[in-house]
């Protein structure tokens, strides 16, 4: 490895938002570290990092999984010293009513989307303030981290929880010359409502609404690569909180001036994605 050129470490990295992201880094000329638990794709991610002439270490690595999490880290400090950038990105969605969640369904969700991102800030923040260069450190939260959505219970905790975090070591780590960034994107076109947990339906039930959301995310959400420009324009920035996407600007600022318009409007938006899905599922039976 060439002392020189900057590291930046994603998890999440074999889909969406972590892969667009690690390919721009590698692209600006980093050195990448990425993680995830799709070891097909994961491989193909680090194939394509080094296409660009950088250096990739790839490791199939679960974020909600401390001692895991602690190796990996130390591995790669080992190989390398601290990194620039470090990118808290893998994360899973679960959608449904607070009554129709487990508690088995909740700790899956924490553990990824909130204590993954803890142990991503515990094992490779020391490092970067020990090293006393600086860097810059971006967790993704939502706009479901800013503004509560109905039956995502689950999701917004971890998201509010996410970008208090950020928020709070943003503070702490100034001194250190080190940025703290959140990332909020409103709906981004990635594979995470096909890899998601739905409960609440019925299973036929269940695949027409979660199509139905699939397509949606699909017409309207941003391109992943958006998201990743975002992520990368943060590096040298003191950080803070960033919505990314016209949708998640309009939400977060419909939701501040007007809270009972926004819930009316989702509630009515939540209903027809429902007629829409009913009407699918109708029209597959009598097809078949
Ligand atoms: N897609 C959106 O609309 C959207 C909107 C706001 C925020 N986000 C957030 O962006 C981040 C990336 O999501 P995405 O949309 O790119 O989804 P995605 O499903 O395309 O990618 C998520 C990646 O995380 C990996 N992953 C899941 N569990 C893991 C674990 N335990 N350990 C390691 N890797 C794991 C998955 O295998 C996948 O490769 C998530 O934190 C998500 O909550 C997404």
């Amino acid at each position: 490895m060439t002392a020189t050129r900057r590291r930046v470490v994603v998890t999440g990295a074999a889909s969406g938002i972590g892969r667009a992201t690690a390919l721009l880094f590698a692209n600006a000329g980093y050195d990448v570290a990425v993680c995830d638990v799709n070891d097909v794709q994961l491989a193909s991610v680090a194939k394509e990092i080094r296409a660009t002439g950088g250096q990739a270490w790839s490791a199939i690595v679960d974020v909600s999984d401390r001692d895991a999490m602690r190796t990996w880290a130390g591995e790669l400090h080992a190989d390398g010293g601290a990194f620039d950038v470090v990118v808290n990105n893998a994360g899973v969605a679960l959608s449904g009513a607070f009554l129709d969640l487990s508690l088995d369904d909740w700790e899956w969700l924490l553990d990824i989307n909130l204590r993954g991102v803890v142990y991503g800030c515990h094992f490779f923040i020391p490092p970067m303030v020990e090293r006393g260069q600086g860097g810059h450190v971006v967790n993704l939260s939502s706009v479901a981290g800013l503004v509560p959505v109905r039956d995502l219970s689950a999701y917004n905790a971890a998201k509010f929880g996410v970008l208090g975090l950020s928020e709070s070591l943003r503070w702490e780590l100034a001194e250190h010359n080190i940025g703290v960034t959140t990332i909020c994107p409103g709906a981004v076109n990635t594979n995470i409502v096909r890899h998601g947990r739905m409960r609440g339906f019925e299973a036929e039930e269940s695949v027409s609404i979660r199509e139905e959301v699939q397509k949606q995310f699909v017409q309207k959400g941003a391109a992943p690569e958006r998201v990743a420009k975002k992520i990368l324009q943060s590096v040298g920035t003191r950080g803070g909180v960033r919505i990314v996407g016209l949708d998640g600007k309009i939400i977060h600022w419909l939701n501040r001036l007007a809270p009972t318009v926004t819930r009316w409007l989702a509630d009515w938006q939540r209903q027809a994605a429902l007629d829409r899905a009913a009407d699918a599922d109708r029209s597959t039976k009598a097809e078949g």
